[in-house]
């Protein structure tokens, strides 16, 4: 309806993690897009939960375009980190992303909230929520409300979870 809550998200995380392909899974049907390409800048896609009308400003993860990711830190009233649960290699570097928004003064300075997904568990040897949530060191963020659910954006598993969490912080 005309007074359901709108939200405008910013969606983060290392190039191939899935974003676009988690956004795209939370679109209404008929305005999923068939084929996901990698995002060149950033999109500005729209998807509704039960109570909230999101705005998600998909960000490119490429290494080229994280510096867009800061610009629209003002705005944002919450995240969504997506972590490739499979890449562990690259988790360290997803760890230095995550750290950089952390300290950046526009994020500390409201307690907004961050979902984390640890996207690809479909895929063998990926690591648990709990694991990546240790390899993230999460325990540490204390100013902020955030959660992990592991999830597979092919099948859509976990990600009508997350998004609940996200709409009971933001209503
Ligand atoms: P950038 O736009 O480059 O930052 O990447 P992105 O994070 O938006 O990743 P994208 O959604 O384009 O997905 C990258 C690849 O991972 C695609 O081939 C997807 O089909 C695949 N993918 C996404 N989610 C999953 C998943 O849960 N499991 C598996 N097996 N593959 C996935
Ligand atoms: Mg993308």
């Amino acid at each position: 309806g005309v007074n359901k809550k709108q939200a405008q998200i910013l969606c983060v995380g290392l190039d191939n993690s899935g974003k676009t392909t988690i956004i795209n899974k939370l679109k209404p049907k008929e305005t999923q897009a068939e084929d996901i390409v990698p995002t060149i800048g950033f999109t500005v896609e729209k998807f509704k939960s039960s109570a909230v009308n999101f705005t998600v400003f998909d960000m490119s993860g490429q290494g080229k375009y994280r510096n867009l990711w800061e610009h629209y830190y003002k705005d944002a009233e919450g995240i969504i980190f997506v972590l490739d649960s499979s890449d562990k290699l690259r988790m360290v570097v997803a760890k230095e992303e995550l750290d950089l928004l952390l300290q950046h003064a526009e994020i500390k300075a409201k307690k907004i909230p961050i979902l984390f997904f640890a996207n690809k568990m479909d895929l063998r040897d990926s690591l648990s929520s709990v694991k990546c949530s240790q390899m993230l060191e999460l325990e540490k963020v204390k100013d902020k409300p955030w959660h992990i659910c592991s999830s597979n954006a092919l099948t859509q598993e976990g990600l009508h979870e997350g998004v609940q969490w996200l709409t009971d912080q933001l209503t």
